[in-house]
């Protein structure tokens, strides 16, 4: 049975394929206190799991493994150097974070190359073992793809979520902070169990009191909330406000080349670090959507970055910097300036003029998290500036965690996305370019993504939208891991491994991507969606205003041209994928009407029309929604209650949703062409 608050670490006991470790040593060299969070969540999983506590026992390190069969042993790899039974493949591999898992027989060793691999090793192996992977002869070595995984925040200090669904903040209420110490600690073994090692705490949008964040008054909660993640691996960024010289400094600017700006800077940033020591840095949204940045001053990205990176150099932090850069004021009549353009127009001249300390973060996609939007064209570009990408895992656009929408399954189309970068250089796709930072190279240093979380019980508002938090984790870890098997994984460590439900569950989940995309905007066009809030369709919502969000339907067409013979954007990608993109007939056709402005006669390639496939996939989406609750409801009788219904009804609401969708957006095309839907079915006039 499922306990919701508990996610996928559910304390349900498993019949186990191994003698049950009684005993753990542990180096007796290990003292970190990441070592010592290994340790406890070693011993307390296998509670959690085996139904008992074992002893734990230190063990000097030159010690032989021989006298230890029938035991644990915890450790880092330098510990194991004498250990007959240790791989060397193991003790030659020196990447941060990673581990080796090994049982022969009765002894199980687990180790890592640092205190965080440790942890790591040990969270993998109590999952493989909830899902019954652990075996006699087992072995696993394993590594970070993404050297950077990271969560951002949207939290507020009022305690409010920029587009959070889940409840309020964790960490803040009424101005202050405000928060459960446990949950907190909760919190943290939830992500590191998944992978994470950096989390940014407060909503890029520093506003109001937010911006006291970096002041004395807070600091303190700030260090305090540090040291409830440390043990676990994860440091903090803290997002802050360009303006800040002038606004908490009062000097007369915050102009990044005025000398008395850095060293206010370099003073506050000294300030910051003696109560957070280990902060890994500060993120930044500037010249974006209204925040201050350093445009104002006629002066580059790179020189606000730079600048900022100057301050946390001497503390080895870093500064994250978003390319969420476009213009928020644009005029519908003007169709000249594209939005997607922007990010790359901004930022690829700047190439190389960013320091070592300074980290890119690039939405996936050239728009704002769009259901279906195409790879942002600045990644296999950038080669001489540090980059990572960042994803949503809050369902902003996505169905608010009202409606069920598994984002590894878009994930997993942007990670095989082939950049082509290079004509000699054949792996190119994005998760070939996740990578430890490489010279000249277009690789991509991990991700950042916008948390799910909040204080509902069950975290994320809705039960199964967990899965998109573990599999955040997960493919942040490895990129090439598939949506289906973080599926599988997911709904085995929270329904059961083996359990009818967990089965039914996956399923599920795997066909909750296609269903949202169907009944929502068609074939990649965007922004069909209510403005502001961001849920249900509103087909002009965002047709006449400053967002740059157009889709220009007309009675005979509809979509932007993004070709040479438009706006050009296509030619941000590489020369293989410009060409692939700008020609109809070879652009994914999920992606067509980003693309291209296509008439509804256009024939795609099954042989139907553009508005006839527009219809027949917003019935198709509705049905799909209809049939994931037939699916849910077949699972009463296994679930506990409140589970169950809580999931009900929001399956319940996503239908109401699904319909309104499917209803708005084929009426409107009906109404504008006139075309009846050539099945028949009812369109509402
Ligand atoms: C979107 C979102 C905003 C957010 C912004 C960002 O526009 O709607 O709420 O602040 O992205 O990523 O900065």
């Amino acid at each position: 049975m499922l306990n919701e608050y508990d996610c996928w670490l559910q304390k349900r006991k498993i019949a186990s394929n191994i003698k049950a470790p009684e005993t753990v040593f542990i180096q007796d060299s290990l003292s970190g206190e990441t070592a010592a969070q290994a340790v406890k969540e070693f011993t307390s999983g296998i509670q959690r799991l085996l139904g008992f506590l074992p002893k734990v026992v230190s063990l000097p390190v030159e010690q032989e493994t021989a006298a230890k069969e029938n035991a644990v042993l915890l450790g880092l790899f330098s510990g194991f150097e004498k250990y007959p039974s240790f791989p060397a493949a193991a003790l030659s591999n020196k990447t941060a974070e990673s581990f080796i898992i090994k049982v022969t027989g009765a002894q199980i060793i687990i180790a890592g190359a640092d205190e965080a691999g440790l942890l790591y090793g040990v969270f993998r192996f109590l999952n493989l073992l909830a899902l019954g992977e652990i075996k006699d002869g087992f072995e696993l070595i394993d590594s970070p793809v993404s050297p950077l995984r990271m969560i951002n925040h949207w939290d507020n200090f009022d305690g409010t979520i920029e587009r959070g669904y889940a409840g309020g903040s964790l960490f803040y209420k009424d101005g202050n902070f405000s928060y459960d110490r446990q949950r907190i600690e909760d919190y943290a073994q939830l992500l590191a169990s998944t992978g994470i090692n950096r989390l940014s705490i407060n909503n890029v949008n520093v506003r109001a009191k937010a911006k006291l964040l970096i002041t004395e008054e807070y600091l303190k909660h700030v260090g305090e909330l540090a040291a409830i993640f440390r043990p676990f691996g994860i440091k903090l960024f803290l997002s802050i406000n360009f303006g800040s010289p002038w606004s908490l400094g009062k000097l007369p600017t915050a102009d990044p080349l005025d000398p008395s700006v850095l060293e206010w800077w370099k003073n506050h940033t000294a300030l910051i670090y003696k109560y957070i020591p280990d902060l890994a840095g500060f993120i930044i949204k500037a010249d974006s959507e209204g925040e201050p940045g350093p445009f104002q001053y006629n002066r580059t990205h790179a020189d606000g970055a730079n600048m900022l990176a100057k301050a946390l150099t001497p503390f080895g932090g870093t500064v994250i910097w978003r390319c969420f850069v476009y213009n928020c004021t644009q005029d519908w009549r003007d169709k000249n300036t594209d939005r997607a353009r922007a990010a790359y127009d901004h930022f690829m001249p700047q190439d190389g003029d960013f320091a070592d300390n300074v980290i890119l973060q690039i939405k996936f996609g050239p728009y704002d998290f769009q259901v279906r939007e195409p790879v942002s064209p600045l990644f296999g570009a950038l080669k001489k500036t540090r980059h990572v990408m960042e994803l949503q895992i809050t369902q902003e656009y996505t169905g608010h965690q009202i409606d069920l929408c598994y984002l590894p399954t878009v994930w997993e189309d942007i990670m095989n996305f082939d950049t082509a970068f290079s004509d000699t250089d054949k792996r190119a796709a994005i998760k070939d370019l996740i990578a430890s930072n490489k010279k000249d190279y277009p690789n991509i240093e991990g991700f950042a993504a916008v948390v799910n979380v909040g204080l509902d019980n069950n975290w994320c508002g809705h039960t199964l939208a967990q899965a998109n938090l573990y599999g955040y984790g997960r493919l942040a870890w490895n990129p090439a891991v598939t949506a289906e098997e973080i599926a599988d994984e997911w709904s085995a460590l929270s329904f059961g491994a083996g359990e009818a439900a967990a089965k039914k569950v996956k399923e599920i989940l795997l066909k909750s991507y296609g269903a949202y995309e169907k009944y929502t905007s068609p074939f990649g066009v965007c922004f069909m969606v209510t403005p502001n809030t961001h849920y249900g369709p509103s087909v002009e919502g965002y047709e006449f205003s400053r967002w740059g969000t157009y889709h220009r339907a007309d009675k005979d067409a509809i979509g932007i041209d993004r070709t040479p013979s438009g706006t050009g954007y296509t030619n941000q990608y590489s020369p293989k994928n410009a060409a692939m993109f700008a020609d109809p007939s070879t652009c994914p056709e999920n992606l067509i009407l980003f693309f291209h402005r296509l008439r509804y006669d256009y024939k795609m390639k099954n042989g139907q029309t553009l508005l006839q496939n527009i219809y027949d996939t917003h019935f198709e989406g509705y049905e799909e929604a209809e049939n994931m609750i037939k699916d849910w409801k077949a699972l009463k009788d296994s679930l506990e209650e409140d589970v169950y219904k809580s999931v009900l009804s929001r399956f319940e609401k996503q239908l109401d949703n699904a319909r309104e969708w499917r209803d708005q957006i084929n009426t409107y095309f009906w109404r504008k062409t006139g075309i009846d839907d050539a099945k028949g079915r009812k369109i509402y006039e």
